[in-house]
């Protein structure tokens, strides 16, 4: 084998071994709690939509991932807080705001939705399991302020008042208000 090749083989097999440290933590921390799976860009709007969230407004995910539905509320004229507690998802979420160049508009926190304070919003998101939104609902309601909407991507909160569930791109989105 030449120098050449013996690099190359070399920059592959690294490449590999990053993904691999990648994925290993992203599926270790994700057996911990709620995995992360991403919310496509259409299903977001959707979900945006159906809480009619409207330029100008302020919209907080509770366990932001990568960022995929806080950009989509700044890119329908909004702003957005994303609350995290993987790191490498925050610095991947900034990362994609600042190419947007919308860093100012979308923010991203490293936190725990269960532990730390609640950032006041009119309308939120998630897509949590549902004992996790068992545990969230006294906070949200303590914290936001009345009249807030909330969408939930699949699981449901046991007592919050229900304003619809709609079947959408294979998921349910329920709608609650505070
Ligand atoms: C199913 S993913 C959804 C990500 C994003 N909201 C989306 O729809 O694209 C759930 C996310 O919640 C995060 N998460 C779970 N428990 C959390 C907690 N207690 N505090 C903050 N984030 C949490 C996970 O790390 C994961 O990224």
């Amino acid at each position: 084998m030449n120098a050449g090749a013996f690099w190359f083989s070399m920059g592959v097999l690294l490449i590999l071994a990053i993904t691999l440290v990648i994925v290993g933590y992203l599926l270790i921390q994700g057996m911990m709690t709620v995995p992360w799976i991403r919310t496509t860009r259409r299903m977001s709007r959707k979900m945006l939509e159906m809480i009619d969230f409207r330029p100008g407004d302020r919209l907080l995910d509770l366990g932001s991932g990568d960022g995929s539905i806080v950009l989509e509320a700044v890119a329908l004229g909004g702003e957005g807080i994303g609350i995290e507690r993987l790191g490498l998802l925050v610095w991947v979420a900034r990362v994609r705001a600042r190419m947007q160049g919308i860093q100012t508009k979308a923010l991203f926190v490293c936190g725990d939705i269960l532990k730390d304070p609640i950032p006041q919003a009119s309308f939120v998101a998630c897509y949590l399991f549902s004992e996790v939104n068992k545990e969230l609902e006294p906070r949200l309601q303590a914290s936001l302020p009345e009249g807030t909407r909330i969408v939930s991507r699949d699981f449901i909160f046991p007592t919050l008042r229900k304003i619809e569930s709609q079947r959408f791109g294979g998921s349910t989105l329920h709608v609650y208000e505070i």
